[in-house]
């Protein structure tokens, strides 16, 4: 019998009732130290109480009303964010997979309002991840995403990952826009190298392409910078953003140019829920919170703290792991044996990781671990490893 939850996910067999900073903790107390933060959502932790006390302030307040109505929360929040970025303007959505919806309709609406309807072509790269909608599916290409989901929505080219050459040859004034992961989160911790972002805003500067970056697991400062393209010296025209902006309440966000949102008009685009006064009113303490820049150098300090401890790990253990990678608290280790394999031997030492493609086990602490936390989750990684032997 199939079960009542629709079983599209491999669960472990563990159910937290409570969290405490970056500690997960099951109903008979048993204390798991969380290296995933629910993807990279928690960047507070678990129960801030700050976030705990913005949502609970507003759930006292007004939970819901409609975007008919003007929303005093998201226009802060939408203040807060164009204040901190290259955006003119912001739309609100519950997810990340809904925010890559809506960057691919800018896209097309761009191209319409130009008066070159024709111009669909998205550029995107193997390895992609963007959500998991008939859109998100197609702009990936990947073969476990969207095999038995066809037809697929047309417009994508997905190119190889690093290739300079296929992309030159890829890019025509068919091209409508460019759109990528600045580090790829599901693909492997990837981080795109500056001069390729360079690189990518100089051909859509040439081209008149739009450059579409997809910061819903490498923004919200998880890499040590608010934005991760902000390390390139470049701005996108477009950029979706979801997980950490709520810190854990269902959040999304797309950013954009007056540019390339202008023929964005009243009618155009909705949602019910995106930009409710609940999930805005949490996502301005996020923003306080992670925007400040010394709140952002301790995410580099720390960042690089992890990152030396995980080293000593990769040469203390040759035959599990191959390296590290990844910038500031979004960190990789690419593994000799299938990750999912660390993932449980992990659980084993009380310890929450992610698996990820391309070898990769995924380090996604919240933002605000403690040095004390960050020794531990090595000491664990190490008895993690030890065990696989
Ligand atoms: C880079 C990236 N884009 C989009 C998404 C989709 O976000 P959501 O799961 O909130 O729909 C994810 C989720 O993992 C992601 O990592």
């Amino acid at each position: 019998m199939i079960p009542h939850v629709l079983p599209t996910y491999n669960r472990a067999p563990l159910a937290f009732e409570r969290g405490e900073g970056s500690w997960a903790i099951t109903a008979d107390g048993t204390r798991y130290l969380d290296l995933g933060a629910g993807i990279a959502v928690n960047v507070l932790g678990h129960a801030n109480p700050d976030l705990v006390a913005a949502l609970t302030h507003q759930a006292g307040r007004i939970w819901h009303v409609s975007n008919l109505y003007q929303i005093p929360e998201q226009e802060k929040l939408a203040d807060m964010l164009v204040d901190a970025t290259f955006a003119d303007t912001v739309f609100f959505t519950n997810s990340g997979t809904e925010a890559a919806e809506l960057a691919i309709k800018m896209v097309r609406k761009y191209w319409d309002h130009a008066g070159d309807p024709d111009r669909t072509q998205i550029l995107t790269f193997e390895g992609a991840f963007h959500g998991r909608s008939t859109g998100a599916i197609a702009a990936s290409g990947a073969d476990k995403m969207v095999k038995g989901f066809g037809p697929l929505m047309p417009g994508f080219r997905t190119l190889p990952w690093g290739d300079h050459e296929a992309l030159r040859a890829a890019v025509s004034d068919r091209t409508a826009a460019i759109m990528i992961e600045p580090v790829q989160g599901e693909g492997g911790i990837r981080p795109l190298p500056d001069a390729c972002l360079k690189g990518l805003r100089e051909i859509c500067d040439q081209t008149g392409a739009l450059l579409v970056l997809d910061e819903v697991q490498c923004g919200m400062g998880r890499t040590g910078r608010l934005f991760a393209h902000e390390y390139a010296g470049i701005t996108p025209d477009i950029m979706m953003v979801a997980k950490g902006i709520g810190g854990g309440f269902p959040l999304g966000a797309v950013l954009a140019t007056e540019q390339a949102a202008a023929p964005m008009v009243a009618g155009s685009h909705g949602s019910t829920y995106g930009g409710n006064p609940l999930a805005c009113a949490v996502g301005a303490v996020v923003m306080q919170i992670v925007a400040d820049p010394a709140f952002l150098a301790e995410v580099n300090r720390k960042g690089a703290l992890f990152r030396q401890k995980l080293e000593g790990l990769v040469a203390a253990h040759p035959d599990v792991f191959e390296g590290v990678r990844g910038q500031g608290l979004m960190l990789g280790l690419k593994c000799r044996a299938a990750p999912a394999d660390l993932v449980r031997a992990a659980y084993d030492q009380h310890l929450l990781t992610v698996p990820a493609a391309d070898m990769t086990l995924r380090l996604l602490p919240p933002l605000n671990i403690t040095d004390e936390d960050i020794a531990e989750a090595v000491a664990r990684l190490d008895r993690a490893a030890a065990s696989l032997r």
